[in-house]
């Protein structure tokens, strides 16, 4: 599918903004030329999985759809039982409505924002126990998105069996820049909740992102296929969680896969309750047959070389205009380090959001902040909480952008690192949501 873009003025961009409570949810995608909001949905479908949408069957229960899904997932990640659901969230909450209970504690490698945020709405507690470099912003390690396996066994070890709920890896570690888990890490949490008597759930939105860089970076791993890659890691744990919006490369969907059929059976009784039948659970016909498709292509070596090369080089240009930013580049996403890009603003002050701001008003590019608003509010004490690092994540869709778009990112954010010395203030709340509040917040810039 190929879509126009509308060019626009610098003008007009201000007005939008403003109006967008200088929130870039808020924009309409006509206000934006390149989005790199997120690369949740937003990828392109192809030519086989259009024409697996016109074969779907969408029958309420056992359709053929759903049974091409579960033998693509089951050949893909080994699960044996599967539960759709309309998103990764909805996965999430579906799952942790059998594991998540009031008191509980939830350790892993930086929960993702709806993961934390279905944990905290349960009264649980997630703990990060990434590795230390990954706040080393400059340090190229291979594997920024590691669980510190000592830190990961204090939680075990501190926290009464009955109140562990899981442990959750995510791969690539979303929150710590798009960055990988190596298979060394993920043999490593296994053996821990072994130890310790508690599961293990991947969230796996990008699973073959991760097993690409384990292929490329991890030894024993270059003559191994990326979907055998895939299948050893998933091997490791006893269920997973899935936004199919990613990897999956579709526009919409989710799913669970579990090991253990009574497990299943007991999230089944959620599903039916939240999602659907479990032989649909949110997704239409149609859209799991494009999802069965397109697993098979996300986890294709060529595709994966092209799309994360292409990051890359959005990166490289960035990154070789002085500009601080995560290293190496993360699998779907380059993240700004607007804390040092923006030293004169105060944490207070949002200073990741103002960057995200300023790079909208600079080029019209929408990209996301990864910082203060995005850390929410402590859930006991109210207080803002202040992560180590302020990010602006500029998220590339899958098979959408040229190399040429990717250029014009580089160079506008250039143009704005030129001027940072002009951009003296950030900006302050208006109105916030109780929870998961930078998706809906109204902000007001201070001058
Ligand atoms: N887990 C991870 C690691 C994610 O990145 C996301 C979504 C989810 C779970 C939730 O999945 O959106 O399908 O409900 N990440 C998107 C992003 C929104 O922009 O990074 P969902």
């Amino acid at each position: 599918m190929v879509e126009s873009l509308r060019q626009s003025t610098p003008a007009e961009r201000e007005q939008w903004i403003r109006d967008a409570s200088y929130n870039l949810f808020n924009l309409r995608s006509e206000q934006v030329f390149i989005d790199l909001l997120t690369d949740s949905g937003t990828g392109a479908m192809s030519d086989r999985q259009w024409g697996a949408i016109m074969t779907g069957d969408e029958s309420y229960a056992g359709a053929s759809s759903y049974y091409h899904l579960k033998e693509a997932i089951r050949d893909i990640t080994g699960f044996e039982y599967f539960l759709p659901t309309h998103q990764g969230r909805a996965a999430e909450n579906v799952l942790f409505s059998v594991l998540v209970k009031e008191g509980d504690i939830i350790p892993g490698n930086a929960h993702f924002d709806t993961t934390k945020g279905h944990i905290e709405f349960r009264k649980a507690t997630a703990v990060d126990c990434t590795v230390d470099i990954a706040r080393n912003i400059e340090a190229e390690d291979p594997f920024k998105g590691n669980v510190d396996p000592e830190k990961l066994e204090q939680v075990l070890k501190q926290t009464p069996r009955e109140r562990l709920g899981c442990i959750i890896m995510t791969v690539t570690n979303n929150t710590a820049g798009g960055q990988p888990v190596s298979m060394a890490n993920l043999r490593a949490a296994r053996e821990l909740a072994d130890k310790y008597g508690v599961l293990l759930i991947i969230d796996s939105a990008r699973f073959a992102e991760n097993a690409y860089f384990i292929k490329r970076r991890e030894e024993g791993y270059a003559d191994r296929s990326i979907r055998d890659i895939a299948r050893e890691m998933f091997s490791y744990a006893d269920g997973m969680t899935m936004s199919s919006k990613k990897d999956g490369i579709v526009n919409i969907g989710g799913f669970i896969g579990f090991r253990d059929k009574e497990l299943f059976r007991r999230a089944s009784t959620f599903n039916i309750m939240f999602e659907g039948f479990v032989t649909y659970g949110g997704m239409a016909g149609r859209d799991m047959n494009a999802l069965a498709q397109g697993l098979y292509e996300g986890t294709g070596y060529e595709y994966l070389e092209a799309r994360i090369s292409q990051v890359a080089r959005l990166g490289d240009r960035i990154h070789s205009a002085g500009i601080p930013m995560q290293r190496p580049v993360g699998g779907h996403a380059v993240f700004i380090d607007a804390g040092r890009f923006l030293p004169q603003i105060p944490a207070e002050e949002f200073p990741a959001q103002r960057l995200a701001v300023e790079i909208y008003l600079e080029g019209g590019i929408r990209g996301t902040e990864i910082g203060t608003l995005m850390a929410d509010r402590d859930p006991v004490t109210r207080k803002n909480r202040y992560p180590e690092l302020e990010l602006v994540r500029l998220a590339v869709p899958r098979r959408v952008y040229t190399d040429n778009h990717m250029d014009y990112v580089a160079e506008a954010v250039k143009n704005v690192w030129e001027r940072r010395q002009k951009i003296t203030r950030g900006l302050a709340i208006k109105w916030e949501a109780p929870i998961m509040r930078h998706f809906t917040v109204e902000l007001g810039l201070l001058s």
